[in-house]
């Protein structure tokens, strides 16, 4: 199935990233270094879902207006004091040109909620934070396993053969890749 073979194959990259990012959040001690990180988070998601809305009916996921949205990290900023950055566009993106790309990256998008558990969990015993702020990285709250699977559902149910399903693929490791490069080249400036 195409959900299983994009956990496989972007594995690598998701390692990658994990890591870079576990490292900033350990380091993260007052609520200015979080928001730096959510804005970091605001500028690539933020370019990336407009540049998913041009190539896909949002409505192909049924339940598309109960999920996580841009606004929510918008929302986190501006709840913890701090102004909402410019986002990501062009080179910074990866390429998405079909609605088999705008998949992969939503893939990419979707499947942060899970590791955004562990991130919210952090932040609530670095800084003691509780409800502001953390309303992005809560993903779904208990709901986040089965808006998961339903996620799953609809994306297996897209590609129709091996080369539909590589596009997919490629364009998901893409979105991690130029994830990680927006997030070194931010850090620094952060
Ligand atoms: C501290 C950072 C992160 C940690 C500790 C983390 C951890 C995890 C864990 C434990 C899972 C597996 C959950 C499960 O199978 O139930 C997961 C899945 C996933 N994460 Fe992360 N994650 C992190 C950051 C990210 C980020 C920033 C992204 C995207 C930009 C991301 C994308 C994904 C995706 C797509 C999956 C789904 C893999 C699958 O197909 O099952 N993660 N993450």
């Amino acid at each position: 199935m195409l959900s299983e073979k994009l956990k496989e194959e972007t594995k690598q990259n998701h390692q990658i990233l994990e890591k870079a990012l576990v490292g900033n959040l350990k380091a993260i001690r007052n609520q200015g270094e979080y928001v730096e990180l959510l804005k970091l988070f605001y500028g690539y998601f933020g370019g990336l879902e407009e540049s998913i809305a041009q190539s896909i009916d949002p409505n192909l996921l049924p339940d598309n207006a109960e999920r996580r949205k841009i606004e929510y990290i918008a929302n986190d900023i501006e709840a913890l004091g701090g102004d909402v950055p410019a986002k990501a566009e062009g080179a910074d993106l990866p390429r998405i040109q079909s609605h088999l790309e705008a998949l992969g990256a939503l893939y990419v998008i979707e499947g942060s909620t899970l590791g955004g558990k562990i991130i919210s969990k952090m932040m609530q015993q670095q800084l003691g934070l509780s409800g502001d702020g953390l309303s992005f990285f809560s993903g779904y709250g208990d709901r986040t396993e089965q808006m998961w699977n339903t996620f799953k559902d609809v994306l297996n149910a897209q590609a129709e053969n091996p080369e539909q399903e590589a596009a997919v693929i490629a364009a998901a490791n893409q979105t991690f890749l130029k994830f990680g490069d927006w997030f070194a080249k931010h850090q620094q400036t952060a």
